[in-house]
């Protein structure tokens, strides 16, 4: 499974790259105001910073100027992954992007339906909400599971990228149902490698360790 971090704070995105883990990276709208950076200037550092696909997110509605907007996009660096709403204008621009060799993640997907329709447009990510799924009282996962069915049955080649991930569970539960990828925010990635007995284990050999008095070269 893919790890993608959900952030455009170029720090977090250094740090999780150095560990060899990272192949990817999703930012929104909402994160490039949280980032208080100028959007085309976060994305073309953060394309600098990891080689794999970087989503960035158009913000038009209809599909002459969401063509235009990614336009400008793709033209940042090659790994740029433009994102697109499901929408019917959004699809539209999808299948145009993609049948010119572009990568699309087609975002704020709620029913299995949509991710259908984004599959036949041909895109690259089809971006679930889990958590807002959950937030709202429905089964984020299951979700998840049904585009897996759904994808696996036509042998359809979209990656199905878990995105709006709240908590180690739910990466769990992606890599259970076999999703491609999954985008989560920095401090979710770090939890997923704590452990206490891990802790507690580091701790123990060591105390036992210093009281051996020996020393490793
Ligand atoms: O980038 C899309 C998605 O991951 C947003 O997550 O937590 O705002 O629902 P969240």
């Amino acid at each position: 499974m893919k790890f993608f971090v959900d952030t455009a704070d170029t720090a977090d995105i250094r740090e999780l790259a150095a560990t060899g883990l990272l192949d990817g990276v999703t930012t929104n709208p909402s994160l490039i105001h949280k980032s208080g950076r100028a959007f085309l200037e976060v994305v073309e550092e953060i394309c600098g910073i990891v080689d794999g696909p970087v989503s960035a997110e158009v913000v038009a509605l209809d599909h002459d100027t969401m063509m235009k907007e990614a336009e400008i996009l793709r033209k940042i660096a090659d790994n740029v992954a433009v994102k697109v709403p499901l929408t019917i204008d959004g699809l539209k621009t999808c299948k145009k992007l993609t049948d010119d060799g572009t990568m699309v993640n087609v975002t704020l997907c709620f029913s299995a339906n949509q991710a259908l329709l984004a599959a036949k447009a041909g895109a690259t990510f089809i971006s679930p909400f889990v958590g807002r799924h959950d937030d709202v009282g429905l089964d984020g996962m299951g979700l998840i599971s049904d585009i897996r069915l759904i994808y696996d049955n036509y042998d359809f080649a979209t990656e199905i990228l878990v995105a709006s991930v709240r908590h180690p569970i739910h990466v769990l539960e992606s890599a259970k149902i076999g999703a491609d990828v999954m985008t989560a925010p920095p401090a979710v990635i770090r939890q997923l490698f704590k452990h206490p007995l891990t802790d507690k284990g580091i701790e123990g050999f060591l105390a036992d360790w210093a009281k051996s008095g020996q020393t490793i070269g």
